[in-house]
């Protein structure tokens, strides 16, 4: 296809425009779709395109390119830094060439070369608007061979920043923090001068992980507010940033956004002919609040050929059931338990391969431990396959315990300095799967794994950080392994799935600590935390649906009333409500459960079947609410015509009522049916004499207007702390 001079790729109701007039082109745009623009208006926007022989005037707003460096007089970070052995440390991108398309699924694309003489590299970027308004953005630098003078000179690659630049009414930043158990915390700061980096070096995202760092109109929320975010598509090392400097990012704009992976210093050094592919960097923008970013991700993730199909089976898990205690007998009658309840896929977490009786043994021989289980695991595959359900099994294949077979025999595969490893993290250390060998072991035994006892899905887990991530190189010198471990990690994965297509794979990291789009390529869910108390869960899911779908995410029950990694007491029906909105699943030992708590799981399974298609289908919606004490929470289908809601109390607060509430998501202009779907028990109420609604809304339908719904509020009972209340809605 033929290149204009400014290139607008549209789709989703998002508008990216490039100029490609100068030397190196340059963002005019990222955001609202204007439409056709006509040669005016693309002017108008060019507006930020100065000439480069201004540049140098003191003031004039200094050029923020699509490949920014100081040779363009950009004094911000650049998109890539890098030397050929202490040479050529400064570089001059230049357009070398444009091609624009438009694929089968009405995405825009757009790929512009760039060559860069000083650093000898040739640069690949690719811009992607998805129809879902989404726009990755993927990057490949190639050290050149063509070149005779510096060829036999490796490219020394510090790192590739990808931003985009935003308007100056973009003043507030939210990304996530977090630690074990508590995992995506928000936190929100302002944009001010200078740059705001998160480095994550982990070796995986983290429980910290920044996970979305979106930056907004002031107070943007989740209904409201225009705001712009970018998600690195990655497992390992990564760096985000939002910076502003005072001569502003480019004409008009103020704040760049940007992220990447974070390399090692001698992490990526291209011999001449070899190319670094970046992770691709994922760009939404939104002027519905959060909401619409998620609205966004949701779709992205959706439309994946590899998106799951069947309706995502109610789990039962062992950790919190029997942890370490495996005992066939205890775990068949759990699986009877189960079946019952109406569990459809049984999932025996860690414990069951040799040396296993603790944390501080085993990982790395996966083969079943023959002393617990002298019949191998048939008898419990078995039974759970003959009672109807799916049969999962835990695996930390990228871990190893020095207390273990496969330490013994192969100390050298252990990831860490030859000098001697540092400090271990639960006992374990990390292999380095990036040896051919190790990942040649791992494949095999996995794949035989699945294999004999037709494994359905795996848990697969990774509890701990890659500290002095180092591969010990045949020349006895240690390498930075991150990038080559994380690579090795999706080829295992890609490799497993292609011998078991109809596998499912859980990303679990010790909780929630590797969540990212990369990861989710290759899997189809993940558990968020290693936290079940519901009120720790609510806000937990809440923010990992930022991102990840409800149905890719992992929502379960705990095993008892106090929680076990909070010692909280919660009330049951605020138990099971939390874990419905999602991919739900339950960790209790069901054969210590009384005839009453078996009832009310067989009621929960039974409403978890009846109501998944809504919510695994369904937009996600969250009210913005006044205080932090109470949330609005739901999912609506896509013709607004269904809709289940949780309305919960977190905490007490200094207000006498809950007041009109408005629920996101509906019609205005439609006549609604509510009811609250008691079946799972009824939430205890502060008020003596709640909204005359709800105690016939426990009955049956009550009608209520669209218009009161979504632009009045309905009055909403106020609720003691630490409860839930289940709301479905129908078109009436
Ligand atoms: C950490 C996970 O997050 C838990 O659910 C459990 O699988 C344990 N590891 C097992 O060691």
């Amino acid at each position: 296809m033929d290149v204009p001079a400014v290139v607008a790729l549209r789709a989703g109701g998002v508008g990216v425009v490039v100029d490609l007039t100068g030397e190196v082109p340059k963002v005019l745009h990222w955001g609202r779709d204007l439409g056709e623009l006509s040669t005016a208006g693309l002017e108008a926007l060019a507006f930020t395109a100065i000439p480069a022989t201004l540049n140098n005037a003191v003031d004039v707003p200094p050029t923020f390119s699509l490949w920014a460096n100081e040779s363009q007089g950009w004094l911000g970070t650049p998109a890539h830094e890098g030397h050929l052995e202490g040479r050529a440390t400064a570089s001059h991108p230049r357009l070398a060439g444009a091609e624009q398309s438009r694929g089968p699924d009405g995405s825009a694309e757009l790929m512009v070369r760039l060559c860069d003489d000083v650093s000898d590299v040739d640069i690949l970027v690719t811009y992607r608007l998805d129809p879902t308004g989404i726009l990755a953005v993927d990057t490949e630098m190639t050290r050149r061979s063509a070149t005779l003078l510096k060829s036999d000179l490796r490219y020394h690659l510090a790192g590739v920043s990808t931003m985009l630049p935003l308007p100056r009414r973009a003043t507030e930043i939210l990304d996530f923090t977090g630690k074990w158990c508590r995992e995506r915390a928000p936190q929100r700061r302002p944009v001010t001068f200078g740059s705001y980096v998160r480095e994550v070096r982990r070796g995986k995202p983290g429980h910290d992980s920044p996970y979305l760092l979106t930056v907004g109109t002031s107070g943007f929320g989740f209904r409201e507010g225009e705001a712009w975010a970018v998600h690195v598509g990655w497992s390992g090392n990564q760096r985000y940033l939002a910076e502003q400097l005072p001569e502003g990012a480019g004409g008009t704009h103020a704040v760049v956004l940007g992220a990447g992976e974070l390399l090692r210093p001698g992490e990526v050094s291209l011999e001449a002919g070899q190319t670094y592919a970046a992770p691709t960097c994922y760009f939404a923008w939104s002027d519905r609040g959060l909401d619409g970013l998620s609205d966004r991700f949701h779709e992205l993730l959706r439309a994946r050929g590899t998106h799951p199909k069947t309706p995502r089976p109610l789990v039962l898990n062992t950790w919190e059931a029997v942890y370490f205690d495996h005992d066939l007998d205890r775990l068949l009658g759990l699986a009877e338990k189960a079946a019952e309840v109406g569990v459809e896929r049984l999932v025996l977490d860690d414990g069951w391969f040799r040396g296993r009786r603790d944390d501080t043994a085993g990982l790395g021989d996966w083969y079943v431990d023959a002393k617990v289980w002298p019949h191998g695991l048939s008898p419990l595959a078995d039974r759970v396959h003959e009672l109807g359900m799916q049969f999962g099994l835990w695996v930390e294949p990228e871990m190893i315990n020095l207390d273990s077979q496969l330490a013994r025999e192969h100390p050298e595969w252990i990831l860490g300095p030859s000098g001697g490893l540092g400090p271990p993290q639960r006992h374990q250390y990390v292999l380095n799967i990036a040896n051919e060998q190790a990942w040649a072991y791992l494949l095999e035994r996995l794949d035989t794994l699945v294999g004999e006892y037709s494994i359905d899905y795996l848990k697969w887990d990774h509890n701990r950080d890659l500290h002095e991530a180092v591969c010990r190189g045949a020349d006895g010198l240690d390498r930075p392994g991150v990038r080559a471990q994380t690579l090795a990690l999706y080829r295992l994965l890609d490799a497993l799935r292609e011998r078991h297509p109809a596998l499912e794979i859980e990303s679990c990291a010790g909780g929630g600590g590797r969540i990212d789009l990369g990861i989710l390529a290759r899997t189809d869910r993940v558990w968020p935390s290693d936290c079940n108390d519901p009120l720790e869960r609510q806000l937990i899911q809440r923010w990992t649906g930022q991102l990840v779908p409800p149905e890719l995410v992992a929502t379960h029950v705990s095993a008892a009333a106090q929680a076990h990694t909070t010692h909280r007491h919660a009330a049951q029906s605020f138990r099971l409500i939390t874990a419905l909105f999602g991919h739900a699943g339950i960790e209790a030992d069901l054969t210590r459960s009384s005839a009453q708590e078996l009832e009310i799981f067989t009621t929960w399974a039974a409403l978890y079947r009846e109501l998944r298609p809504l919510l695994h289908q369904g937009r996600v919606v969250r009210a913005d609410l006044v205080g932090e004490a109470t949330v609005l929470h739901g999912v609506v289908s896509p013709d607004r015509t269904a809709a289940l809601f949780c309305w919960a109390r977190l905490a007490t607060s200094s207000e006498g009522q809950a007041g009109q509430v408005i629920f996101p998501g509906l019609a205005s202009d439609r006549d609604y049916r509510v009811r609250i779907r008691g079946e799972v028990g009824h939430p205890s109420m502060f008020q003596v004499a709640p909204p005359p609604w709800v105690s016939r809304a426990f009955e049956g339908w009550v009608p209520v207007p669209g218009a009161v719904l979504r632009l009045a509020g309905l009055a909403m009972p106020t609720l003691n702390p630490e409860q839930a209340m289940l709301l479905e809605i129908r078109a009436a």
